[in-house]
C-alpha cells in the first residue's frame, strides 16, 4: 500500500474531533470481546487501549506511520496486543484462527473489499462474529450522489476511504448476516451515516 503520513499523523487529531460519542462508539464496538481477536486497519491503534485484560488482539494494519504508532500503543494496551504489516485482502492467519474480528472505519477504504470480506470468513472460527462501525452509503438519493462526487478526489487523500461503499450490501453478499444500529452524529458530511454493530457468518 502506498503511504500516507500525512493522513496517518492527522488521524488522531480526526478521531478526538469526534469527542465523547465517537470513544464510546469505538467502546461499544469491542464491547464484551473475548479470546483472540483480529483488527484489520487498525490504523494508530486507538481501540487497543479498550479491549479488556484478558483478550490477546492481533492488529493488522498496511500504512507505515500508523502501524507504528499502532505497535507504541500496543505496549501500553491492558489487552495482550501485537500489530503486523498487512492487508485485509491476505491475511496471513489459518482458518478459524480468530473468536472475533473488528472492522472499525476499514471497510471504506480495502482496495478489494469482497476478498478482504471472504478472508474474514475464512479466518474467523465458526459461531464468531465481526463487529463492524463503518460509514455507509447514504440511502437519501442526494446525499448518496455528493458522495459519488466526492469520492475519486477524497480516497486519494484518506488511506483509500470511499464514502460512496454500501458496506452493509457487500457484507449481505459476502454471505454474512448484518445487525446494525445508526451511530451517526455531528454535522452534515460525506462520511455519514455512520453504522455500529455485527455481521455473523450465514450457515
Ligand atoms: C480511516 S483509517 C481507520 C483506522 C482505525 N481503524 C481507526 O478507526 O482508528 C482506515 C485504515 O484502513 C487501513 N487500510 C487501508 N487499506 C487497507 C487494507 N487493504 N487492509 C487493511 N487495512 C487497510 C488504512 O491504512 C487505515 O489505517
Amino acid at each position: 500500500m502506498k503511504s500516507h503520513p500525512i493522513f496517518a499523523r492527522a488521524w488522531d487529531l480526526v478521531v478526538r474531533l469526534g469527542g465523547r460519542t465517537e470513544m464510546e462508539h469505538r467502546q461499544e464496538l469491542v464491547r464484551g470481546l473475548r479470546g483472540t481477536v483480529l483488527e484489520i486497519g487498525a490504523g494508530t491503534g486507538i481501540n487497543l487501549a479498550l479491549y479488556g485484560p484478558g483478550v490477546r488482539v492481533v492488529a493488522v494494519e498496511p500504512e507505515p506511520t500508523m502501524a507504528r504508532r499502532a505497535a507504541s500503543r500496543s505496549r501500553r494496551a491492558r489487552a495482550s496486543a501485537s500489530v503486523l504489516r498487512g492487508v485485509a485482502e491476505h491475511l496471513p492467519f489459518r482458518d478459524d484462527a480468530f473468536d472475533a474480528v473488528v472492522a472499525c472505519y476499514v471497510l471504506c477504504s480495502v482496495a478489494d473489499p469482497p476478498r478482504a470480506l471472504a478472508e474474514l470468513r475464512r479466518v474467523l472460527r465458526p459461531g464468531g462474529e465481526v463487529r463492524i462501525y463503518e460509514h455507509v452509503r447514504s440511502s437519501r438519493p442526494r446525499a448518496a450522489r455528493v458522495q459519488d462526487l466526492v469520492t475519486p478526489l477524497w480516497h486519494r487523500c484518506g488511506c483509500n476511504c470511499h464514502p460512496n461503499r454500501d458496506t452493509v450490501g457487500a457484507l449481505c453478499s459476502a454471505g454474512f448476516q448484518v445487525e446494525v444500529r445508526p451511530a451517526s452524529y455531528g454535522p452534515p458530511a460525506p462520511v455519514r451515516p455512520r453504522v455500529l454493530g455485527v455481521a455473523r457468518p450465514r450457515p
